[in-house]
């Protein structure tokens, strides 16, 4: 919640004509980033310089990790530069955690492989809070590839946590099976969900980390049939708002109409996520108040 309430400044000062402040001036933040990434890389980016930190994106097939150097030793040899935060893309899950036990700096976990993403929850949040008021009794369906998504888990933790009703809904094999643990209920029923919710949260189908592709569901034509957001569905159930991750497969978890349509917030999320990061690179570099 301070988080949240922390990030409000920044909405309004992102609307700002000088979108600068020096209160991180003469902070060093690293964006190591081992996996593709366009979005969160950049608003890291954008965020830190906006507070007038120093930001170095670190290209990944450049670094000495080619060279046969390990991810540890990387990062303690970034750490000998007295960095104050590193934000750390990486496809195995949990490295963000162990980096963080063997450097001095902050280390943000910026998605671990299939475990979690906390800003895109944070800022996902915020979202919620902005369209729905309170997340306390908010109803949230995520829907999609629940299996693979660190999006979802991290959003989970941040939804209960505040309150809100999680229903999952996607094809039973992208259902993990200890699922309902984390106090959500499990449906299979898209048109069922979406009667039902105040929020549609859509997720990517990651084909990168489902091996051969489509061995979990028939088709993406099929997926997107039985689990895709269509225009038919903004008319029968007027009440709910689409979000999504981004980045977006029109047509296969939802309708371009679906994702254009006033009622998607998807890039709503995106400005907001500019304000969250840069509320959270504040609260751990120890800036001066805005
Ligand atoms: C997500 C990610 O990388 O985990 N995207 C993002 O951070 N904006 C979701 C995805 O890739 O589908």
């Amino acid at each position: 919640e301070h988080i949240l309430d922390e990030s409000k400044k920044y909405i309004t000062f992102n609307k700002r004509k000088i979108k600068k402040i020096n209160i991180l001036e003469g902070r060093t933040i690293f964006n190591l980033f081992f996996e593709d990434s366009t979005r969160t890389r950049t608003s890291f980016e954008v965020a830190a310089k906006r507070l007038g930190a120093d930001l170095i994106n670190v290209v990944v097939k450049d670094s000495s990790i080619n060279k046969g150097e390990t991810l540890l030793d990387t990062m303690t040899t970034i750490n000998s530069m007295n960095p104050d935060v590193l934000i750390v893309r990486h496809p195995e899950e949990g490295i963000s955690k162990k980096i963080s036990e063997s450097v001095d700096a902050s280390v943000i976990n910026a998605g671990d492989g299939s475990h979690e993403h906390p800003t895109q929850a944070l800022l996902d949040l915020f979202t919620i809070q902005q369209v729905h008021g309170s997340l306390e009794g908010c109803k949230v369906a995520i829907i999609g590839d629940i299996m693979h998504s660190r999006v979802v888990r991290s959003n989970i933790i941040g939804l209960k946590k505040l309150g809100a009703e999680v229903v999952l809904c996607g094809p039973k094999t992208l259902i993990p099976k200890f699922i309902t643990e984390m106090g959500v209920t499990v449906s299979y029923d898209l048109e069922e969900c979406l009667a039902w919710c105040d929020v549609a949260m859509a997720l990517r189908i990651q084909l990168e980390r489902q091996g051969k592709g489509t061995e979990f569901f028939p088709s993406l034509r099929e997926y997107h049939e039985k689990f895709g957001i269509k225009a038919k569905h903004l008319e029968a159930y007027p009440q709910f708002k689409i979000m999504h991750p981004g980045p977006i497969n029109r047509g296969v978890e939802m309708e371009s109409l679906v994702a254009d349509n006033e009622r998607a917030v998807i890039l709503d999320q995106v400005t907001n996520g500019v304000a969250v990061r840069m509320a959270i690179l504040y609260l751990l570099s120890g800036g001066t108040r805005i």
